[in-house]
């Protein structure tokens, strides 16, 4: 979390019940080094107390614009002034309303009217006033004004309901503001990248496949995303959570992974090639259970190099390859460069095996060999992204 580390951020709470999510919030803003400055409004201080906010964030929680605690009364300009950006959460329909029309009839409007920061809003409310005609072009109109709109979610509401306009859970609204932090170096680009292993059917109960568990190819995505891409992800069997804002097509087989892979490649500006494919296949994926024998061969013939065919299409995209080895990193990484004809390879040592939480990985391009500091596969996934980002730029 290093991206909130120091920031300053004012967390405006309104009046929705999500507003009991607002004190995790904040207690996970704390967490981050984030400062974090209450405001509540009259409605958002029906649903939490100040006093919870003020023992979370150990700073004082502001609700009125006549607060004689603020040297020059001026408390709708200080607030934001050192603020790295407002954000309100949960925001009404009520409150965006206000926003549209740059209403300033209480502290956390007038802070929003008087600001020199970004604002983030959360929105919350139920599912019809989501979808109002009016809302929907209050959202609008914000989004042209500037404002980064996060979320609704979509499920049950308080009412009973279910649909889209519930808050993000905490966690996410958190994730998007380290989101929104994010350089947007790869704007207006499509990529497409592949990730996790492909499983190669022996027969209904046995395959082919590796450990690669897809966390560098989902965080690659996800840092894609931040960076302002629009991805498509086509994942092998993997257990992961989609990375939000990006498309994702499950498939299988190295096979399956190539059709899906082709059928999107024209629309696509990078291709980042992650997946673990498998290099062999049985030649006969047999229809029925083989019986056990002391002694059972499988003839195994090559997949296709998706990468490698990717690369040599005319119009190919910015190609990246992966090359995970176990041994003299720089010569097979460069090697498998120069080979599938690819401007950028990551490389990385399997020290440990495939699937851990970390990575530390070294870049080759034409020219030479970049080491990236040792961190989570997010962290490293940002950083490769702005290392290819210049690349791809050219
Ligand atoms: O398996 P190998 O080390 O050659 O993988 C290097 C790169 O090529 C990786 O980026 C991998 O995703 C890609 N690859 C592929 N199709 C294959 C084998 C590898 O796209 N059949």
């Amino acid at each position: 979390m290093m991206e909130l580390h120091g920031r300053r951020v004012v967390l405006g709470v309104t009046g929705g019940v999500a507003a009991y999510k607002a004190a995790e919030l904040a207690r996970l803003l704390v967490k981050a080094d984030v400062e974090v400055n209450v405001v509540l409004t009259e409605a958002g201080a029906q649903f939490v107390g100040a006093a919870t906010f003020q023992a979370i964030t150990g700073r004082p929680v502001w609700q009125t614009l006549w607060d004689s605690r603020m040297d020059n009364a001026m408390a709708h300009i200080d607030l934001s002034r050192d603020a790295d950006f407002i954000l309100i959460a949960p925001a009404t329909a009520d409150f965006l309303a206000k926003l549209t029309h740059g209403l300033a009839d209480d502290l956390l409007s007038t802070l929003c009217l008087a600001r020199d920061c970004p604002l983030l809003v959360a929105p919350a409310m139920n599912r019809q006033m989501w979808q109002n005609p009016a809302t929907q072009r209050n959202i609008m109109q914000l989004v042209n004004d500037g404002v980064s709109v996060l979320g609704p979610g979509i499920g049950e509401q308080a009412c009973g309901e279910t649909g889209a306009g519930r808050m993000l859970e905490a966690t996410e609204i958190l994730d998007d503001a380290i989101a929104f932090l994010q350089p947007k170096v790869m704007a207006g680009k499509r990529v497409l990248i592949t990730a996790g292993p492909t499983f190669e059917a022996i027969d209904p109960v046995r395959g082919l496949t590796n450990p690669s568990s897809g966390k560098m190819g989902f965080a690659l995505a996800r840092a894609c995303v931040e960076a302002g891409a629009q991805v498509t992800l086509i994942a092998g069997p993997v257990t992961l959570n989609t990375p939000r804002g990006a498309t994702r097509i499950d498939v299988t087989s190295a096979l399956q992974m190539r059709d899906a892979v082709m059928r999107a490649v024209d629309a696509a500006d990078v291709f980042i090639g992650v997946a673990a494919v498998a290099d062999y296949r049985p030649v006969e994926n047999v229809a029925h259970k083989i019986k056990k024998s002391l002694v059972m061969s499988i003839d195994l013939i090559a997949n296709p190099d998706i990468l490698a065919e990717v690369a040599a299409r005319p119009n190919a995209p910015f190609c990246v390859g992966f090359a995970a080895e176990s041994q003299n990193l720089a010569s097979y990484a460069e090697g498998k460069r120069v080979a599938k004809k690819l401007p950028l390879v990551v490389g990385n040592l399997v020290q440990d095996g495939l699937g851990g939480d970390q990575n530390a990985v070294t870049l080759f391009d034409e020219n030479g060999a970049h080491s990236l500091p040792q961190g989570d596969k997010l962290e490293v996934a940002r950083e490769i992204v702005k290392h290819l980002a210049v690349l791809a730029g050219k």
